[in-house]
């Protein structure tokens, strides 16, 4: 894609221009914006790039295994995988509200990259895919009372004390015009066209106080729905997929006994930037089949539903 080669061209000349011999750590979160903006960086200055990739204890299942192997076994890119799970689990016990949790979250990020900004031997960037509906996404909710819809990107500047300026090659770029990106730097496909997953994770598919028996729930429901959706050959015709975890356990019966257990509720959304979703029309012979795959699979839930709100009025997370 001539287009895309040449802003390639163009965006590492402008990475040169801004980093000069300075060193950059880059936050890798395993989605596809971090991933194609490391790459893009290290294409334009190498070795002085090294990337963080953080586990928060709010990831998918295997999902930190996969990044990290994906990124040793394709670049050359120094990777330190921090493994804060015991942090940031331990900072959101007893909170629920879904700003506080953004909040915490993101703080807690700024304090993990600073500390290795500074084992790496001081280094004076720090690196984001941060895109451009992530940008005005964040502007158009600023105005509201200290409300930001996506606190956690730090749009528009990271706290003063971080000392730390930003790279963020990706800020005029749209979600597909990454992947086109991501295409022409060569990364697999399979990676490319991974569904997006947002920065605080899994906290914000689990609404009220999250606990690590409900995430363990949560990643096993989400593994069964998401494997649903592959065989079922549907996967890239969705935006994004998961499973959110309800603050409610409901009664149900399961042989001859009673069970008392968590909720869950389904989403699938059609998409082209995030800014606007449909829920995707599922068969009712899929949702049958992936409920009772659910129920069966996954201990802790006996409850199956499906989200069919739009965006808007609904976001496409549950927090
Ligand atoms: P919403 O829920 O706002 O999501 O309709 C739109 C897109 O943005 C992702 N999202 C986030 N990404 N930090 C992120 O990095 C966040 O705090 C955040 N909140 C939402 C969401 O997954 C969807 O792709």
């Amino acid at each position: 894609d001539w287009t895309m080669g040449a802003y390639r061209e163009e965006a590492i000349r402008k990475i040169r221009e801004q980093v000069g011999d300075a060193k950059v750590i880059c936050g890798l979160s395993g989605g596809v914006d971090s991933s194609v903006a490391a790459v893009l960086i290290h294409e334009a200055i190498g070795d002085q790039l090294t990337c963080v990739f953080v586990d928060h204890g709010l990831l998918r299942l295997n999902e930190a295994e996969e990044v990290v192997a994906m990124f040793r076994d394709n670049y050359n890119i120094p990777l330190i995988h921090a493994d804060e799970s015991d942090l940031f689990l331990g900072a959101l016990e007893g909170v629920s509200d879904p700003e506080v949790k953004r909040k915490t979250i993101g703080k807690l990020f700024i304090d993990v990259f600073q500390k290795h900004a500074a084992e790496v031997g001081g280094a004076e960037f720090l690196a984001q895919g941060t895109l451009y509906p992530d940008v005005i996404e964040s502007v158009s909710f600023s105005g509201g009372p200290s409300v930001t819809i996506k606190s956690h990107h730090n749009v528009g500047g990271l706290p003063e004390k971080m000392g730390l300026k930003l790279v963020e090659p990706l800020r005029e770029l749209f979600k597909d015009e990454v992947r086109a990106l991501g295409h022409e730097l060569g990364l697999p496909a399979s990676f490319i066209g991974r569904h997006p997953f947002p920065g605080p994770g899994l906290a914000i598919r689990c609404p009220g106080e999250i606990s690590r028996e409900k995430l363990d729930i949560l990643r096993k429901a989400d593994a069964v729905y998401i494997d649903q959706i592959r065989r079922h050959g549907l996967y890239d015709e969705i935006w994004q997929a998961f499973v959110a975890i309800l603050p409610v356990r409901t009664v149900g019966v399961m042989g001859d006994g009673r069970t008392y257990d968590y909720a869950c509720a389904l989403r699938a959304v059609t998409s082209v930037d995030g800014m606007t979703a449909d829920y995707y029309p599922f068969t009712h012979d899929f949702l049958g089949e992936t409920a009772t795959r659910i129920i069966n699979e996954v201990k802790g839930i006996n409850r199956v539903t499906y989200d069919i709100t739009s965006k808007p009025p609904g976001t496409i997370e549950w927090e």
